[in-house]
C-alpha cells in the first residue's frame, strides 16, 4: 500500500527521502516521486513508475532535487493506472502547493467538479490532486488556516504530506484512518506512514491521532485537532532497531522471518508466563465477565483470519465457549448479531488493516468488548481496542506473513488457558500440562525448521505444478488454509485448501493423475479419516505429501513424499506445522524466480477497503 515520508532540516532532504522510501518498499507499490524545495522557492519534483531504484538512477540519488526539505511518496494505484503523471507528489496548478497523500479521498469526483467550475484543472486521474487545489483554493497567505478547511471537506481517509513554495522550511501533515507517525530529531524533523523508515533517523515518534494534523519545522512540531487548538503529544520511544528490518545475511525478508519464528514466539510468550501462570497485564476480563459472554466472536484478514481459524480450536476446547471466526470485510456489511455479551477478538500484524478496523468500530458500536492482538506498537487497531495484546514479532517486512501469523497463534493459545482459568473450566493438571507445552513451542518450532532443511530439494521436484491442493481435518484444515495462502500468494501457483471430507462432494473430480495434494496429518482425532481421503485421491492418481509425525508409519508409508514435522501437541500443533508449508512456498516461488518480498499486485498494509 502507498508509503508517505517528509524531512525538513540541515542536510539535503533528497537523499533521506529516497532513503525512506526504500524502506517502504516491501509494503507494495507501483510509482514512486518525491518533490524538495530548493533555495529559489521553486518545488522540485521527480516521479517515475516502477521501482525506487529508478527514481534514485533518475535523481542521481536525490542530487538533482537540491534542497532541505520535502515530501516522498510510493504509490499503490488505487485512483487511476500506475504512471508517471498519477504518481505523487502532485501540484497546485501555479506550483504552490505539492502533497502526498495515502488512502481514498471517496468524495473526490465532487470536488474536482467544483474545482474545475473554479477555474482549475487537472493533470491526473487520482483522488489526491483534489488535495493540492483546495488548499491552494483557501490559500489566502495562511497555510494552516487553508489546511483547516481543506480536512474539513474531505471524506475518506488520507494520511496527507503537504510543502507550500512560501514557506520553504515547513511541513504540514493530517491524518484520517490512515497512520501517520513524526519523528523527532534535532535540528531536524521527520513524518512517514510507518516506522521502519524514521528508525536509521530517529527513535523518538509522536503517533499523530484521527482528525489531528501538525506544522513541522526543523526545530518544532506543533500539532492541531480539527479545529486548530494546539494538542499536547508526547514522544515515544521507538523500540525496534534498524537491523531487525533488514536482511542480515537471508536472500529474502520471507526468509529471515520464517527463521526468525522461534525467537519471536518465545518473545512473545516467555514475558507472560510467570510463576507458572499465564499473566495477560495488557487485558483486564474477570471470570464472572467471561462466563457472562454468549460467543467470541474473532475477526481479521488473510492470514490473520486463518490464525483466528486455529485458533478457535484452542478456545473452543479449552474454554468450552462458542467460538465464530469472520472474515472482517464480510462481518463489517453482514448486520452482525452481536452486543455485549459478546467479546470481540481481532487480530492484525500491522494493526492498519481497514477492513478489520470498520469490522471493530462496527462491533464496538453494537456493544462488543474488544480485544486487539497486534504486532505494530501504536497502531489503529492497538489504540482503539479497548485491551491490546502485542505479539512482540518485531518488525515484519515480507508481504507475506510468517512470524506475524504464528506470534498472533501463540497469543491466541495463551488467551484460551488464562480464561479457561479464569472461567475455573481447566483442572491444575492440565493447566499445568498444556503451560508446559505452550513453553516448549519455540524449540519445537526450531526444530521443525531443522528437520526441514532440506525442504528445497522437494520444491524442486513440486515448482512446475499449475495447482496444488492442501487437505486436512480440524486444526489440520485450518493449516491447510493458511498453507495454500502461502502458496499462491509468493509463487502464483493456484492452491486450494479443503476440509478433506468435503472433497467428494466436488472438488475430488478435479483430482487427476500425477496432482500434487498436501495432506495434513497431524491432528490424532481423525487421523484415520484423514487417511481415508489420501487413499481416495491417490487412487484417482494424486501425488500426496503427507505433513506428520516420523512416529505414523502408516500415514508415511501411503504418501509419496512425507515433510516431518515434531510430534505437537494437537490444540498447538498449527503452530509447528505451519512451518514446513511456509517454507515450501518460499522454496517453491524461488525455484519460480518470484519476487517474493513484494508479490504482485498485493501490498503489506492494506489501508484501503
Ligand atoms: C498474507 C498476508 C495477508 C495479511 C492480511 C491482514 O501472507 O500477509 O493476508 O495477513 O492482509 O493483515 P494484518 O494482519 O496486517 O491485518
Amino acid at each position: 500500500m502507498c508509503g508517505i515520508v517528509g524531512y525538513t532540516g540541515f542536510q539535503q532532504a533528497g537523499p533521506i527521502l529516497l532513503e525512506g522510501l526504500k524502506r517502504l518498499e516491501y509494503r507494495g507499490y507501483d510509482s514512486a516521486g518525491i518533490a524538495v524545495i530548493n533555495d529559489k522557492r521553486q518545488i522540485l519534483i521527480s516521479k517515475v513508475t516502477g521501482r525506487i531504484a529508478n527514481l534514485c538512477e533518475r535523481t542521481q540519488d536525490g542530487s538533482s532535487c537540491p534542497g532541505n526539505a520535502g515530501i516522498g511518496h510510493t504509490r499503490w494505484a488505487t485512483h487511476g493506472a500506475p504512471t508517471d503523471t498519477n504518481a505523487h507528489p502532485h501540484v497546485s496548478n501555479n506550483g504552490r502547493f505539492a502533497v502526498v497523500h495515502n488512502g481514498i479521498i471517496e468524495n473526490y469526483l465532487s470536488l474536482r467538479k467544483e474545482l474545475v467550475a473554479n477555474g482549475y484543472h487537472f493533470e491526473s486521474e487520482t483522488d489526491t490532486e483534489v488535495v493540492a487545489h483546495l488548499i491552494d483554493m483557501y490559500y489566502d497567505g495562511d497555510i494552516k488556516k487553508a489546511v483547516i478547511r481543506t480536512l474539513s471537506r474531505l471524506r475518506g481517509s488520507y494520511a496527507l504530506g503537504v510543502i507550500c513554495q512560501e514557506q520553504p522550511e515547513k511541513l504540514y501533515v493530517a491524518r484520517e484512518a490512515s497512520p501517520l507517525i513524526l519523528g523527532v530529531g534535532v535540528g531536524e524533523n521527520y513524518f512517514a506512514s510507518d516506522v521502519t523508515a524514521l528508525v536509521s533517523y530517529t527513535r523518538n515518534a509522536i503517533y499523530l491521532e484521527d482528525g489531528e494534523f501538525a506544522e513541522i519545522t526543523p526545530d518544532s512540531i506543533t500539532v492541531y485537532d480539527c479545529s486548530g487548538h494546539p494538542v499536547q503529544k508526547k514522544v515515544t520511544r521507538i523500540t525496534w532497531d534498524i537491523q531487525a528490518a533488514e536482511k542480515g545475511g537471508y536472500e529474502h525478508f520471507m526468509l529471515k522471518e520464517i527463521m526468525e519464528q522461534p525467537a519471536a514466539v518465545k518473545a512473545t510468550i516467555a514475558p507472560r508466563i510467570k510463576d507458572g501462570e499465564i499473566v495477560l497485564d495488557d487485558i483486564e476480563l474477570t471470570g464472572e465477565y467471561l462466563g457472562s459472554i454468549d460467543k467470541i466472536v474473532i475477526t481479521a484478514c488473510g492470514s490473520a483470519y486463518y490464525a483466528g481459524c486455529a485458533g478457535k480450536y484452542a478456545i473452543e476446547k479449552i474454554c468450552r465457549i462458542p467460538v465464530q471466526v469472520e472474515l472482517a470485510s464480510e462481518l463489517r456489511y453482514s448486520d452482525p448479531i452481536i452486543d455485549e455479551r459478546t467479546l470481540l477478538i481481532v487480530l492484525s500484524q500491522s494493526g492498519e488493516t481497514a477492513d478489520t478496523i470498520a469490522a471493530m468500530k462496527e462491533c464496538k458500536r453494537r456493544g462488543a468488548k474488544t480485544i486487539a492482538i497486534v504486532n505494530v506498537v501504536g497502531s489503529t487497531i492497538a489504540k482503539e481496542a479497548d485491551h491490546t495484546i502485542y505479539t512482540w514479532a518485531g518488525p515484519e517486512i515480507a508481504v507475506a506473513t510468517t512470524k506475524g501469523y504464528t506470534t498472533q497463534l501463540a497469543v491466541l493459545y495463551m488467551f484460551s488457558l488464562y480464561a479457561a482459568k479464569k472461567l475455573g473450566r481447566i483442572g491444575e493438571e492440565d493447566y499445568l500440562s498444556l503451560l508446559k507445552k505452550l513453553k516448549s513451542l519455540p524449540k519445537q518450532i526450531q526444530e521443525a525448521i531443522d528437520m526441514n532443511s532440506s525442504i528445497d530439494r522437494m520444491a524442486k521436484k513440486y515448482y512446475n505444478n499449475s495447482s496444488i491442493f492442501y487437505i486436512g481435518r480440524n486444526t489440520d484444515y485450518a493449516i491447510a488454509l493458511e498453507g495454500a495462502l502461502k502458496m499462491k500468494e509468493i509463487s502464483y501457483i493456484h492452491a486450494e485448501s479443503y476440509a478433506a471430507g468435503e472433497l467428494k462432494h466436488g472438488t475430488i473430480a478435479l483430482i487427476s493423475d500425477n496432482q500434487p495434494v498436501i495432506a495434513l496429518c497431524c491432528n490424532q482425532s481423525v487421523m484415520e479419516k484423514t487417511m481415508s481421503n489420501i487413499v481416495e485421491v491417490k487412487a484417482r492418481g494424486a501425488k500426496v505429501v503427507a505433513v506428520t509425525f516420523r512416529e505414523n508409519e502408516k500415514i508415511v508409508s501411503l504418501a509419496d513424499d512425507v515433510i516431518f514435522v515434531p510430534n505437537v501437541e494437537t490444540l498447538f500443533s498449527a503452530i509447528v506445522e505451519i512451518i514446513p508449508l511456509q517454507l515450501l512456498a518460499y522454496y517453491v516461488a524461488r525455484e519460480n524466480g518470484c519476487d517474493i518480498d513484494k508479490p504482485k499486485n498485493l501490498a503489506k498494509s492494506v489501508t484501503v477497503e
